[in-house]
């Protein structure tokens, strides 16, 4: 139970401002000590959730003809729980980001468990153009060009979220019920800026590992590649080492005489030819990935990983490298990444996840979503590199035609001084980051005022919170949800509160 300063401060601050609220009459109750708040019935003829479509509208912001075209638009309902319209029962809204949102329920399923302590309705909407919310008729016309690919925005897709739910709503005869909107990673940026920019749809949003400050400058472009560099750092020392030293071993291996099909050889690789630098892109990955999922219990989110999984790839490394190999020891990490399951027979260098929508999201890391993560100092993990945004504008060139549009989410959303500006106008957000996560430098970490609250959990990496919990979760990460709970439970009965006063 090893709590940094700054969480302990937060925890306790939450705390003791919720006890201050306890005397509020209200049928949630005012403590929290267990899981007493999970689910024991989620299931829908055994499933998890009803999928239901909504025709929504193409363009939100303009009046012309081609606006008007609608798409089918996917969502995900489970009402298992729900109190209902009469006793304005809560709706638990899961914003959708860029993936199948089927995909998206599998690794965020607290909201559901949280439902029935909560009497609450659950909702997963998908994000516009990923899995099956795909505009104009499918992915082979959306995807084709900017033309297309052009509705695909954060405020489009906030826009989507607000028009079904006052649909929803006012289909259910359900208007009184409060509305929660809750989201990971982008889906977290989403659920954050959704409070902002909707305030009269949702009372509140619990952003998990939203790295809203990744953008402009606000946060340095070495902060992503530093916190990978210190997760393995803090593992072992030897495993840093050894993997920092892995790249120019890499390219002088592979200027030898035959050097690259020992390459081949050492990593099972599939393709009969391969280079460096494809070589290294997978190991790259592998050490992103693992470090974002580096979670304590077993996780499938982009391939299937054990708990803990830096530690067991630090393990592969210096086991290896003790005995003298260390491309056994390298392999061996990239092992636990791609073939945790043991069915891989060889590697395919050119691997991408299915689920992971990657058109979608080169679009939009193309035009709006200029997250800077690229630069590497000279203590980084990977080579030393300085971010150069020309670079990445001349690859969207070439890709799409179009230039990024780097100050346009601060301009739209604002970033800049977000204690100052949060201070004097937001309310109800949770800002969940693990510090473990190579996003977490983006986040929010530190409160900005008594509803705009800063969550921060050494341990944890990519929203962790918002993953199923399990019989194994660490005593830390039981807490970070009892107080997410409590401060949720706080916003309902304001809200109520207020209801009943009006
Ligand atoms: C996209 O493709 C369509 C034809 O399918 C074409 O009419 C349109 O001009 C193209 N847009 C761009 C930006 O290339
Ligand atoms: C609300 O009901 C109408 C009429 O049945 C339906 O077309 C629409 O899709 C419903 N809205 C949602 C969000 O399901
Ligand atoms: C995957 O793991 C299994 C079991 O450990 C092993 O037999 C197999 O060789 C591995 N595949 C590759 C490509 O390394
Ligand atoms: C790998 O093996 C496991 C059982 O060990 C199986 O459930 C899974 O479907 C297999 N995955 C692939 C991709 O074949
Ligand atoms: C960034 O990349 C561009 C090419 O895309 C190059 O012309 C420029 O010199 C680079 N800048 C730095 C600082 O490396
Ligand atoms: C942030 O605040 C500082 C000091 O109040 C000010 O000088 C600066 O211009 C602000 N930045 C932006 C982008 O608003």
């Amino acid at each position: 139970m090893a709590f940094t300063a700054i969480f302990s401060t937060v925890f306790l601050f939450v705390f003791s401002f919720a006890n201050s609220i306890s005397t509020v009459n209200t049928r949630f109750p005012a403590s929290i000590y267990s899981n007493e708040w999970k689910s024991q019935s989620l299931s829908i003829a055994n499933k998890l959730y009803q999928t239901k479509y909504f025709t929504q509208t193409l363009d939100h912001f303009n009046y012309n003809p081609q606006s008007y075209q609608t798409f089918q638009q996917r969502y995900l309902i489970n009402d298992v729980n729900w109190r209902g319209p009469a006793e304005n029962s809560p709706i638990f809204i899961y914003a959708g980001s860029e993936g199948d949102i089927e995909w998206i329920t599998q690794n965020n399923g607290f909201i559901f468990e949280t439902a029935s302590y909560f009497g609450a309705l659950v909702v997963f909407i998908e994000h516009r153009f990923y899995g099956k919310s795909i505009p104009f008729g499918g992915k082979e016309e959306a995807n084709k060009n900017a033309s297309t690919f052009g509705y695909l925005s954060s405020t489009q897709a906030l826009a989507d979220y607000a028009t079904l739910i006052i649909d929803l709503k006012k289909n259910l005869s359900a208007q009184g019920s409060p509305v929660v909107v809750f989201g990971g990673s982008y889906g977290g940026m989403l659920a954050a800026w959704f409070r902002l920019k909707y305030p009269h749809v949702a009372i509140g949003a619990l952003a998990s590992s939203a790295p809203i400050l990744n953008f402009e400058g606000i946060t340095s472009p070495y902060s992503f590649n530093d916190i990978i560099t210190r997760d393995f750092k803090s593992e072992s020392e030897s495993c840093y080492r050894v993997i920092k030293g892995s790249w120019k071993l890499i390219d002088d291996s592979a200027k030898q005489p035959g050097g690259l099909e020992e390459l081949r050889k050492s990593f099972k690789i599939c393709e009969n030819y391969i280079s460096a630098n494809y070589l290294e892109r997978w190991l790259r990955t592998a050490y992103v990935n693992t470090a974002m999922m580096d979670y304590p219990t077993p996780s499938n989110v982009l391939n299937p990983l054990p708990a803990y999984p830096v530690k067991q790839m630090c393990r592969a490394i210096d086991e290896a490298t003790a005995a003298g190999d260390t491309f056994k020891g390298l392999y061996g990490a990239a092992n636990i990444y791609y073939n945790y399951t043991g069915n891989a027979t060889c590697f395919d260098l050119k691997h991408e996840s299915v689920q992971f929508g990657i058109d979608g999201w080169r679009w939009q890391a193309c035009t709006e979503m200029i997250l800077l993560t690229n630069g590497n100092t000279d203590e980084s993990i990977f080579p030393p590199s300085m971010y150069n945004y020309s670079n990445q504008a001349k690859y969207c060139e070439d890709m799409f035609g179009i230039k990024p549009r780097p100050i346009w989410i601060t301009t739209e959303f604002g970033g800049h001084n977000i204690s100052s500006v949060l201070k004097r106008f937001g309310s109800n957000i949770i800002f969940f980051n693990g510090l473990r996560d190579p996003w977490s430098g983006g986040g929010v970490l530190k409160s900005i005022s008594k509803s705009v609250v800063a969550i921060v959990a050494r341990e944890g990496a990519h929203h962790v919170d918002l993953r199923f919990s399990s019989e194994e979760d660490p005593e830390w990460l039981q807490r970070v949800r009892r107080k997410e709970i409590k401060i949720i439970t706080r916003w309902l009965k304001q809200y109520y509160n207020d209801m009943a006063n009006l």
